[in-house]
């Protein structure tokens, strides 16, 4: 896992030479930039075959466009770079390099279900989980569902100003059926389950089969499957919900994140399930735009 330790000895690098020495708060952050440390990764290519409607798993397409109707969004537009017309936001061509990095990752190993992490809170997982939802789908016929799994401290609903229940929480429960926990936005393709409401035993929801169940039933209706999750240094969740997916993103956030908390981290899961780190929040040469933009995003969210 080089990359990886590559990847965080330049976070920390960055870290040394910025102004100070204490970890900064997560919101003086001045620029935006994301990207996945990966090795060999040539230029564009999306090779993954779009999800044909299938009985297999009981659910289809068609059923569930019937069962899951278009829900009110108001997507926060200053954190969510891919619901307006304007495709030169400040972030959005780094999450276009972070999709084709996966599509050429996806060539090797099979990959659809895919978590995002961190070491600790605010340091972007929600923030990227949501981006990376929608720039897939932003491919011609690509659908994406993104699942907020931070049973503790759902974020995503928030960012894309949904409704926060019922969710993935009811789902566990047993309260509700996969397709009341679904919500279908502004955007075609793109499906969110909500984390739904903080039930107060999140290790034990996501560890008793509902979860497995659901991903196997939804699996065959989606190109990609994105979920989001609590940190990993304070908790054990992302744990419980890394065994059941193929591939992890680890988002450290420049200049916060301290790096031997990324590194614990990256040490609780195994190796061939580590996809590379996204380094949020790096600077990108576009101080003017990057300052502005977050300021803005910092003022929504404080
Ligand atoms: N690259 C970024 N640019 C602007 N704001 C960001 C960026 N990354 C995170 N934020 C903001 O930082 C805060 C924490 O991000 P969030 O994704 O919710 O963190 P987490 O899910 O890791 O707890 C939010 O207010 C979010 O809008
Ligand atoms: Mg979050």
């Amino acid at each position: 896992m080089s990359r990886i330790h590559d990847a965080l000895k330049r976070a920390e690098q960055e870290r040394a030479t910025s102004m100070g020495t204490h970890v900064e708060p997560a919101f003086d952050q001045p620029e935006v930039r994301n990207e996945v440390q990966r090795e060999n990764m040539p230029s564009l290519q999306s090779s993954g075959a779009t999800v044909m409607p299938t009985m297999a798993s009981g659910l289809n397409y068609e059923s569930l466009l019937a069962r899951c109707p278009q829900t009110e969004w108001s997507p926060d537009p200053r954190t969510m770079l891919f619901f307006q017309e304007d495709d030169s936001r400040v972030g959005a061509e780094e999450f276009r390099t972070l999709r084709s990095r996966l599509y050429q990752i996806r060539e090797k190993m099979p990959l659809k279900r895919l978590m995002v992490t961190s070491a600790l809170p605010k340091e972007g997982k929600s923030f990227v989980a949501a981006n990376l939802a929608q720039v897939l789908v932003r491919q011609h016929g690509r659908r994406a569902l993104v699942i907020d799994a931070d049973l503790r401290n759902p974020g995503m609903h928030r960012h894309l100003g949904a409704a926060q229940s019922p969710g993935l929480a009811e789902y566990l429960l047993g309260e509700c059926d996969e397709f009341a926990a679904l919500q279908r936005g502004p955007m075609e393709n793109l499906f969110f389950m909500p984390a739904g409401r903080v039930a107060g035993s999140a290790p034990e929801l996501l560890s008793n089969g509902r979860l497995k169940l659901f991903l196997q039933r939804v699996e065959p209706l989606f190109d990609w499957i994105i979920l989001d999750t609590s940190p990993v240094i304070p908790v054990s969740d992302a744990t419980l919900v890394a065994s059941s997916c193929d591939g992890i993103l680890i988002v450290v956030r420049s200049n916060v994140t301290p790096s031997d908390l990324a590194r614990r981290a990256r040490e609780e899961f195994p190796d061939k399930l580590l996809l590379g780190v996204v380094l949020n929040g790096a600077p990108s040469g576009k101080l003017a735009q990057s300052k502005y933009y977050y300021g803005e995003a910092v003022n929504s969210q404080a």
